[in-house]
């Protein structure tokens, strides 16, 4: 199957994340813990060149507990800043003001040498659709943080979130877009629901799914649905079809419901926390 973004979404996509990244001291990348090479925009690093970075592994309670640790230190050796977060709980996320601090250490020094002392630190969260930049937000921003307004002159028309006196957020994320030159990459992006589903054949997306969790985790699906695994995936997702009782009419298995129900557990987390990248 052909995976793809059009390139029209990516011209829009970049012209705001150019406008908006001027106004910014601090980028906040969100990845997909299941997937965090595919879900990541390698354009960022020229994009946001002299920005101080974060990497949030966000849905880090989707992904594999072992791996997300060996992805916190893939990235801690590159000399990136990075964390586990799983923003619909809120987990992880009060460690990030520590660690924003830590990411800014050098631009903090500069301002206090020359005499610039109390000036927060100006954050924009940005990553590609679905990895959770709104969830982040509110759960990041809180209820209790006040919106500053726009800033005649300097920042006409953007809306700051203030959550304390070091730090302002960006209230609209940046939306990157996924960079497709590893035909896996679309892939990935496709399983976790990132991609535009209209233009993907479920069943397909399912056996493509299968063929990587027969490698990887082999033991969840087979004592999720209570198979065994078959050579083929289409003959794996038929065995599926049957221990849930999709069928059409005439005794004809429904592979269109097998398929749907393999791609809502993967992405709800009901076959189990699994990642499908594995750092180095
Ligand atoms: P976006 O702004 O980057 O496009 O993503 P958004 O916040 O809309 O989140 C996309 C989906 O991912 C939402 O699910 C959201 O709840 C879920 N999500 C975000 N962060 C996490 C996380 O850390 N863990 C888990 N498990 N899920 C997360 P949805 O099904 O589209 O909406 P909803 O039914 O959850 O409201």
């Amino acid at each position: 199957m052909n995976y793809q973004w059009y390139p029209g979404h990516m011209t829009k996509a970049r012209r705001m994340m150019q406008e908006n990244i001027k106004l910014i001291d601090l980028i906040i990348e969100l990845v997909d813990a299941r997937i965090p090479i595919a879900s990541r925009n390698p354009d960022i690093d020229e994009l946001g060149k002299g920005k101080s970075r974060i990497v949030l592994l966000n849905k880090s309670d989707l992904a594999d507990a072992a791996c997300n640790k060996q992805w916190v230190r893939y990235f801690e050796e590159r000399g990136v800043h990075v964390l586990e977060v799983n923003s619909k709980t809120g987990a992880g996320i009060k460690a990030i003001g520590a660690l924003v601090q830590k990411a800014c250490a050098e631009k903090l020094e500069r301002d206090r040498k020359r005499g610039i002392v109390n000036r927060p630190v100006r954050a924009m969260v940005a990553g590609i659709p679905n990895v959770g930049k709104s969830t982040f937000i509110n759960a990041f921003a809180g209820k209790a943080c006040t919106k500053t307004g726009n800033k005649p002159g300097v920042t006409k028309g953007k809306q700051w979130i203030r959550l304390n006196k070091n730090l302002e957020l960006l209230d609209t994320p940046g939306i990157l877009w996924p960079k497709f030159e590893d035909g896996r990459v679309g892939m990935h992006l496709a399983f976790i629901g990132s991609m535009n589903d209209e233009i993907i054949i479920v069943e397909e997306l399912a056996c493509d799914l299968l063929a990587c969790l027969k490698e990887l985790y082999p033991d969840l699906v087979e004592k999720r649905y209570e198979i065994r695994w078959r050579e083929k995936e289409a003959d794996t997702l038929g065995e599926i079809a049957c221990s849930r009782g999709c069928l059409l009419k005439g005794e004809n298995l429904n592979l269109n419901r097998a398929a749907n129900i393999v791609l809502d557990d993967f992405r709800s987390g009901r076959l189990g926390r699994i990642t499908l990248e594995h750092a180095e």
